[in-house]
């Protein structure tokens, strides 16, 4: 970078923090690994410095710094910090996937949501902090979404390139207030494996020293499950659906104008014709397609607090094998998820808790 231009960006970097100071909201976006949690950290701490009640909102699902993968998380800083990590999550929302590309409207409702619980506890500034999924319609689709829910006074772009052409392209008229600065010239990319590695490490330090238990499903709420909605299908209905499917079903129940069931295995073939019937349309799925996927858990509030991994589901029993962190001692709502792991992720999660709880068994408490 020439002399004059580190003066160039070192005068919109003051500008930048004059403006955030004053701003009620404000949202940091730019690609992956440009500096947005770092300077927002900076700029939280600065707030905290001055006396100012500053909230920040975590919308990274994939690298959350605030709150466990697969959430939109929500602390208040108390006081200055190096880095988002040290914030406490005060409030947790589950999006279920690691990507926004899987879930985009559970992101802006999260999103939605957080902001509200901020401004409810009396956050008079309140930074959002976004994932650097910027790219591809979707992906700018989602920001000017985000831009448009919450409407905040400023948004702060990192850009490496012309990233964030497309929102100064869209609010040209002052609001929200668009300052683009450069990519500071420090900042380390990181890997998709580092990013895969750093994440599975926030999930075991969430659940560490935890153990599977056993939710009834039907004493428990449940968002995001196909299943117990609507009435059972009788043995005779299953054995007979079975035989159509070429496979056994272990469970099966009428949800509105379908069928959903869950078989013993995948269809080894899938036509119109045995997907349809007189009951109209059937959603199919494999027993296994449970396995390992990364639930929300709520407590008895119904107030999400932990995430944790569906070990596997029991049909008929209608149970759920959760491994969930030892302070999720009562469990009064699963929230499915998208996003699974593998059985190798998931043994790393169960061994690294060993480390903290040799036994694995209910610490008393
Ligand atoms: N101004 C800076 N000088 C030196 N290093 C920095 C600076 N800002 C950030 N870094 C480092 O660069 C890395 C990426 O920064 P950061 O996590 O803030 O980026 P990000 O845009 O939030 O990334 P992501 O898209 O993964 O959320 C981190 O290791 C951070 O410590
Ligand atoms: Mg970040």
């Amino acid at each position: 970078m020439s002399e004059a231009s580190r003066k160039d960006a070192e005068d919109l970097f003051s500008e930048a923090q004059r403006f955030v100071l004053d701003a009620g909201l404000t949202l940091f976006v730019g690609p992956t690994d440009s500096g947005k949690s770092t300077l927002a950290a900076k700029w939280g701490s600065l707030m905290c410095r001055q006396g100012l009640r500053c909230a920040v909102v975590d919308a990274d699902v994939g690298q959350s710094d605030i709150g466990p993968p697969g959430t939109i998380g929500m602390g208040r800083l108390r006081r200055p910090v190096q880095s988002l990590g040290e914030v406490p999550a005060e409030s947790l929302y589950f999006v279920g996937a690691f990507s926004p590309r899987e879930r985009p409207l559970e992101c802006l409702t999260g999103l939605h949501s957080m902001v509200k619980q901020a401004r409810r506890l009396g956050a008079e500034r309140i930074l959002v902090d976004t994932t650097g999924f910027i790219k591809g319609t979707l992906g700018r689709r989602l920001k000017l979404s985000k831009a448009d829910l919450l409407d905040p006074d400023l948004i702060v772009c990192l850009e490496r390139s012309a990233e964030c052409e497309f929102l100064a392209k869209a609010y040209p008229h002052g609001r929200p207030r668009i300052i683009r600065i450069p990519t500071p010239p420090g900042v380390r990319r990181r890997s998709i494996e580092q990013r895969t590695a750093n994440r599975l490490r926030a999930l075991a330090r969430h659940t560490a020293g935890g153990w599977v238990r056993q939710v009834d499903l039907q004493k428990t709420s449940l968002v995001g499950w196909p299943i117990l909605i609507g009435p059972p299908l009788s043995r005779g209905q299953m054995r007979d659906l079975g035989k159509r499917l070429g496979r056994g079903v272990l469970w099966g129940e009428r949800m509105e104008e379908r069928l959903v069931v869950i078989c013993d295995g995948p269809l080894l073939w899938r036509s119109e014709e045995i997907l349809k019937g007189p009951w109209g349309k059937m959603e199919t799925w494999d027993l296994s397609d449970f396995n390992l996927r990364l639930v929300g858990i709520d407590d008895l509030r119904g107030e999400t607090r932990w995430v944790g991994i569906l070990v596997r589901l029991l049909v008929p029993e209608m149970k759920a094998e959760v491994w969930a962190p030892p302070s999720a001692r009562e469990i009064g709502g699963l929230r499915l998820g998208e996003a699974s792991i593998t059985p190798e992720q998931f043994h790393y999660l169960t061994e690294w808790g060993r480390e903290y709880n040799p036994t694995g068994a209910p610490k008393s408490s």
